[in-house]
């Protein structure tokens, strides 16, 4: 079944976006992480970067209509052509349908034009068998702060391009 549609996501997309990261969150999370962990993810990972919702690279996902998921990437700073994954979640509802997968497709294709040779993903714990079945390879165990004073258990992980 493909029935998922990839399209440019925009500041207008951002309220119903960002409620379907925090439904994704709130449902996904408690199943991996503790409860401060989930509760400082509830406060301080909704909000998606207006200049990754601005820059063409960051993507909405649709089926029949209703919006299933998001998900982009963005360049590391610096010369090194290496990009980044940003900010994916999948609507519970939708979950194992393919929404993760279609998104990345777009983001590697995109990249792959860019000239990225590597792309990096500080995964979650609940992502990380996604990334895994995508040819993403674990790096190491990484705590990330992202505001308050909870960090956030993630993993780094590499995926070769090209
Ligand atoms: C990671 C995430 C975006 C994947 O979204 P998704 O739309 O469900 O992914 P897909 O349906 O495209 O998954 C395709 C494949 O990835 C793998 N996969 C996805 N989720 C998995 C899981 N929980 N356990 C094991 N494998 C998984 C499987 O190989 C799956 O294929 P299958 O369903 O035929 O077995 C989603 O699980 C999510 O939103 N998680 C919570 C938020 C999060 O962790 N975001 C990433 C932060 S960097």
């Amino acid at each position: 079944m493909n029935d998922v549609t990839v399209r440019l996501a925009t500041e207008a997309d951002r309220k119903k976006l960002e409620q379907l990261i925090s439904d994704c969150y709130e449902e996904i999370y408690p199943n991996w992480y503790g409860e401060e962990v989930v509760y400082s993810a509830l406060t301080h990972m909704l909000r998606i970067d207006p200049q990754l919702l601005q820059s063409g690279r960051y993507f909405a996902a649709e089926i029949e209509g209703e919006l299933a998921g998001c998900g982009g990437w963005s360049p590391a700073s610096g010369d090194a052509p290496v990009g980044q994954i940003r900010h994916f979640a999948t609507h519970p509802k939708f979950m194992r349908r393919g929404v993760g997968s279609a998104i990345l497709d777009r983001c590697v294709a995109a990249a792959e034009a860019d000239g990225i040779t590597v792309l990096q993903c500080f995964s979650s714990l609940a992502g990380e068998p996604f990334y895994a079945g995508h040819g993403f390879e674990k790096v190491q165990d990484v705590s990330v702060m992202l505001g308050g004073d909870e960090p956030f258990p993630a993993v780094l992980m590499e995926r070769k391009l090209g």
